[in-house]
């Protein structure tokens, strides 16, 4: 068995080992920036394939205990680099470190891209190039202050890449993250889904790929198939797979409206870059304005943040509009809003059932959670 680590968005480990779970991987660990699985290497293609919460997935090929450069360099020469990838593949070698003591992390950096290079040198006789944009084979080194781990990335360009062209307006939630946000809201296909907020449309993405059973890494390339062990056959297979287990497209209990038209024009590009053009739907609305499309759902949005949009007053008065809208018109409903703003707990007066810390990139943020239940919830 192998060993590998999956990194994701701060906050969603616990639902990111749960995908992982599904989908067969082993001796799951979560801890804070990711998840550490084993399995064999079909293992992580299919990890890259069917993730949504996932960053990338990495395959490690060492863990040891250092104190300087050298031994550094000196364990990532006795790596088996060609066995791995072919001389002619383009490298990069990226670095993570928390509190490491070493004086400096670009030479260390330096002293890796060597060592690879040196072993190919001793090996094959040539060594590979540098590409610091679009590297065909991407090496990932995590130093702790006492631990270097060196792996190679399967992925490639980061997962929230899925492949389709992206139309995005002034904000919009990177894939991965919308995905861990609606998996924390337990939202299940079947169910109503509106985002009344809904920009560029991240969620209504996501949601109409999960009722579709779409795997969110089937029209794009991964790092594993550059690598000199890629099992093509068993690839084609599980892509196959895949693909058959679409369900048909059709128009989904799934709702998206925006306040601007500009918006929804790209929600609506969206949608149709995906295939997804026929089977979620959008109007232009004034959230304070709507009703709720179904007698019971899951409402997940992520309303405009002050500190990003510049639209903090107004956010002042709409807090407690939108408090009162739950109340009058989502009995029944479940409400999730992705913020960074920890004014809105306090503005929309109502309390929260859950409130869950996650990061959008550096920015701290909270998933509210709200459910509406017929006259209970005034705080
Ligand atoms: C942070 S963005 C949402 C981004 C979205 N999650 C995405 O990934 O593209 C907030 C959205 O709220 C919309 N908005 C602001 N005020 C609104 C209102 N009163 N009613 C409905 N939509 C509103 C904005 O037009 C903007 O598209």
């Amino acid at each position: 068995m192998e060993k590998f680590f999956a990194p994701c968005p701060r906050g969603l480990s616990a639902p990111l080992a749960a995908e992982l779970l599904a989908i067969g991987a082993q001796n799951i660990q979560a801890d804070d920036a990711g998840v550490a699985f084993e399995g064999e290497l079909v293992d992580a293609y299919r990890a890259n394939l069917y993730s949504r919460i996932a960053s990338r997935v990495l395959w490690q090929m060492a863990h040891f205990p250092y104190e300087n450069e050298h031994q550094i360099y000196d364990a990532v020469l006795l790596l088996p680099w060609p066995q791995r990838f072919e001389v002619s593949r383009t490298i990069k070698v990226e670095m993570n470190a928390q509190k490491s003591p070493l004086k400096s992390l670009d030479f260390t950096t330096l002293r890796i891209k060597d060592a690879v290079c040196d072993k190919f040198r001793e090996v094959v006789g040539s060594r590979p190039d540098v590409a610091t944009r679009e590297p065909d084979v991407r090496i990932h080194v995590f130093l702790s202050p006492t631990h270097a781990m060196i792996y190679l990335d399967m992925s490639g360009e980061p997962l929230f890449k899925r492949g389709s062209r992206e139309h995005t307006g002034a904000a919009p939630l990177k894939k991965n993250l919308a995905a861990g946000i609606i998996a924390l809201s337990g939202w299940q296909p079947g169910e109503a889904f509106l985002d009344p907020m809904c920009g560029s449309g991240t969620f209504l993405v996501e949601a109409a790929e999960i009722a579709l059973n779409f795997a969110p890494g089937a029209h794009r390339q991964f790092a594993f198939q550059k690598l000199k062990n890629f099992d093509s056959a068993a690839w084609s297979k599980m892509l196959n797979e895949a693909r058959l287990a679409e369900k048909p497209k059709t128009l989904l209990p799934i709702y998206g409206s925006d306040l601007y038209g500009e918006a929804l024009d790209d929600a609506h590009a969206n949608l149709l870059a995906n295939g997804l053009g026929d089977c979620v739907r959008l109007k232009q609305a004034n959230i304070l304005e709507i009703s709720a499309p179904e007698e019971t759902g899951v409402m997940v949005t992520n309303p405009p943040y002050g500190e990003r949009l510049g639209e903090t007053s107004a956010l002042t008065d709409l807090y407690p509009k939108l408090g009162d809208l739950l109340k009058q018109k989502f009995a029944g409903w479940r409400a999730y809003f992705f913020t960074g703003d920890t004014l809105l707990p306090k503005g929309v007066r109502l309390a929260a059932s859950k409130k869950t810390p996650l990061f959008n990139g550096k920015i701290e943020c909270r998933l509210y959670e709200y459910k509406m239940v017929a006259g209970g919830n005034r705080k």
